[in-house]
């Protein structure tokens, strides 16, 4: 007799999902309300708002909301309808795409109606079954399935590690020559849950060695990094080694869709073989329009970056003063990691939101590794020097009720019901 299907999550609820009735509505899928700013309603309470990323403040500035409202009032949310490929095409996209291109310095683009899904077809296109991946075993969940959309071989390298990968090249080389295929490197520009950029300089140096394809996602590097806001190749020099370039307007951009960069030939070949694209709705106008007004704000507005790196710098030098362990971050996302169990990490965010007004995010294991406490904030250009000083004295006030042990009392019950 077979099996029921769903016996399996009647009996396995996964690694996050049975904590649910002690986290859901909290820790995770909390409500956060009010206008998308540097302060907003928790619970009914004001927060210090860490966990949005609204790198450059655009979510709610007047000159977006205005061109959003505008856009949503003579297009609707409807237009265009269709996939690009059949009723969804405009000028309007292809305005965006061309400007997108000449920002980010390649030949061209194209639009994604969700980053998630964009990228895993690009790389699902990019490859046939006789090409070899070889990517960062810490990438994005996106990458990562992706990658398990391709038929052919594919290996990891450690974490950033330029020797891992240089080994794992040779045998992604040796294995080609036995298919005929071609290699595709796959890192990040940052890597967004511990902030260090992707090593892409010494990557693309090693092209002088190995014959392979570069795609970088850079979902946080684009708006934040870079002389323009171009990103982590731009920062890095090497925006030209980068073969195919992706980032999303979910973060700086403050929206919705995503786009893809390269020479000319790969877009014209990515049009016609996206199938996220081509069997799915056009991205709307509103938000092509949207995208078109925080473009050029990025562009335009070279304060809007300034103003994030002052709150970076004196958020992430505040807490290293301090004697936090920020990891190796070299951008803005700022990871505070301290050491404690489950219950203890529930118990300090639980203090850190109730009794200073302080709302970041929490990430514990299974995503890091047992007995670590993940603080994550981000910080952007909407937050002030007072939101920062108020959080630094925060973050000194729950360390110490930490290391004395205040949490773990605390969690004592928490902890029998995990049975931690
Ligand atoms: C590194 C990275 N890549 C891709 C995505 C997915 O982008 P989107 O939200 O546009 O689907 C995200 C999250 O937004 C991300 O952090």
């Amino acid at each position: 007799m077979i099996k029921d299907l769903f016996a399996k999550i009647y009996k396995d609820k996964g690694p996050l999902r049975k904590w649910a009735s002690l986290a859901e509505g909290y820790f995770v899928f909390p409500k956060l309300e009010g206008q998308i700013s540097n302060r907003m309603k928790f619970q009914g309470k004001d927060v210090i708002t860490w966990s949005i990323n609204d790198y450059l403040g655009l979510a709610n500035h007047p000159e977006v909301r205005k061109v959003d409202a505008e856009a949503a009032n003579e297009y609707g949310s409807a237009y265009p309808m269709g996939a690009r490929m059949m009723s969804g095409h405009t000028s309007l996209h292809e305005q965006l795409q061309n400007e997108l291109a000449e920002f980010v310095s390649k030949e061209s683009t194209y639009l994604l109606n969700f980053g998630y899904q964009g990228i895993m077809s690009t790389i699902d296109a990019l490859v046939g079954k006789d090409d070899v991946i070889v990517y960062d075993v810490d990438a994005h969940a996106c990458i990562i399935d992706g990658v398990r959309l391709h038929m052919g071989k594919r290996f990891t390298y450690k974490h950033n590690d330029i020797e891992s990968l240089e080994k794992n090249l040779e045998r992604a080389t040796k294995m080609a020559e036995q298919t005929g295929g071609g290699i595709l490197v796959i890192s990040e520009g940052v890597f967004g849950m511990r902030g260090e950029q992707g090593r892409l300089k010494e990557i693309a140096a090693l092209k002088n060695k190995f014959n392979f394809r570069f795609l970088v996602d850079d979902a946080h590097g684009f708006g934040t990094l870079g002389k323009t806001g171009a990103g982590a190749g731009e920062e890095q020099g090497v925006q030209d080694d980068i073969d195919v370039y992706f980032a999303t307007f979910a973060k700086s951009m403050a929206s919705t869709g995503a786009f893809i960069a390269a020479d000319k030939e790969i877009i014209d070949f990515l049009k016609y073989n996206l199938r996220s694209q081509m069997f799915a709705k056009s991205l709307q106008m509103q938000l092509v329009k949207g995208a078109l007004k925080r473009l050029d704000m990025l562009r335009t507005m070279p304060e809007l970056k300034d103003k994030l790196w002052t709150i970076v710098n004196a958020l992430q030098s505040g807490l290293r003063e301090r004697g936090f362990d920020l990891g190796s971050t070299q951008s803005c996302v700022t990871p505070v990691y301290l050491k404690g169990s489950i219950p203890e990490a529930m118990a300090l965010v639980k203090d850190l939101r109730e009794n200073y007004g302080v709302f970041c995010s929490i990430v514990v294991y299974p995503v890091i590794p047992k007995g670590l406490i993940l603080l994550r904030l981000i910080p952007t250009s909407m937050h002030t020097l007072i939101d920062v000083e108020e959080t630094l004295q925060a973050f000194s006030v729950i360390r110490e009720r930490l290391e004395k042990g205040v949490y773990k009392r605390l969690s004592a019950s928490i902890a029998a019901a995990m049975g931690e």
